[in-house]
C-alpha cells in the first residue's frame, strides 16, 4: 500500500522525466528520421519502416512507444517497448508499475489482456501492411487464460503462421512470461479480415 501511494505520487515526476527523454530522442534523431522521410513518404504509415528506422538510433525505442501510445492511447498505458518486430511476429516488453496492478500485488489480467492484444495487434497490423494486397482487420474476440501471478517485467511474443490469402477469420496468439522465463498468461485473439486488391475492387 505505501509503495503504491508512493508510486502514484511519484508519476508525475516519471512522466516529466519520460516527456523530457522523448522530447530529447525527438531532438538528436531528427536528421535522419527526415531523411528516412524524405526517401519513403510511406514512413509514418509503415510500423515495420517505423520500428526497423528507430530500432537502431539513440532512445529510438521510446520514440516507438509514444508513437504506440499516439496511435492506440489505451495500449500506450502499458508503457510497453517494442523489443522486435518482423512482418509476421513481435515481442514487447511490459514493466509492472503500481498504475498495472490489481489488489493482490501483481499485473492486472486486463493489463495483461491489453498486452496479448497489443503484441498480436503489432504482428497483425505489420503483416497487413508488408502484404501485396490490401489487407484489414478487426478483433472480434479476446480470451486469456492466465497461469500464474504476473510480476516484474513480462515479455509478450507473437507469431502469425499462416499466410492471408482471402477473407478469413485467424486467431493470433500471444505468450506472456515474465522474468524466469515462465508463462504468466496465453492470449487468443480472434479477427475478422478482409482482402482486397490493390487499388481495385474487393475479392469476390
Ligand atoms: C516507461 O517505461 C520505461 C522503460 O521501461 C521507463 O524507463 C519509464 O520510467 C516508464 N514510464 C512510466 C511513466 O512509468
Amino acid at each position: 500500500m505505501l509503495n503504491a501511494a508512493l508510486s502514484q505520487l511519484l508519476q508525475p515526476i516519471f512522466r516529466t522525466f519520460d516527456t523530457i527523454l522523448l522530447i530529447l530522442a525527438l531532438l538528436i534523431n531528427l536528421p535522419i528520421i527526415l531523411f528516412t522521410l524524405i526517401r519513403n513518404p510511406k514512413l509514418p504509415s509503415n510500423f515495420l519502416l517505423l520500428f526497423n528506422t528507430l530500432q537502431p538510433l539513440p532512445l529510438g525505442s521510446k520514440i516507438f512507444t509514444y508513437l504506440i501510445s499516439l496511435v492506440a492511447p489505451y495500449s500506450g498505458s502499458l508503457n510497453a517497448t517494442c523489443l522486435t518486430l518482423t512482418s509476421k511476429s513481435c515481442t514487447v516488453e511490459c514493466k509492472e508499475t503500481s498504475y498495472l496492478k490489481n489488489p493482490f500485488n501483481s499485473m492486472h489480467a486486463c493489463a495483461l489482456t491489453n498486452l496479448c492484444e497489443l503484441v498480436t495487434g503489432l504482428a497483425m497490423l505489420s503483416y497487413f501492411q508488408s502484404h501485396p494486397k490490401r489487407v484489414r482487420g478487426i478483433v472480434t474476440r479476446i480470451s486469456t487464460t492466465y497461469k500464474k501471478k504476473a510480476r516484474g517485467k513480462i515479455t509478450a511474443y507473437s507469431m502469425l503462421w499462416e499466410e492471408v490469402e482471402e477473407d478469413c477469420v485467424r486467431v493470433a496468439k500471444a505468450v506472456l512470461k515474465d522474468e524466469i522465463g515462465e508463462v504468466v498468461a496465453e492470449g487468443e485473439i480472434e479477427w475478422n479480415i478482409k482482402v482486397e486488391e490493390r487499388g481495385g475492387k474487393k475479392k469476390n
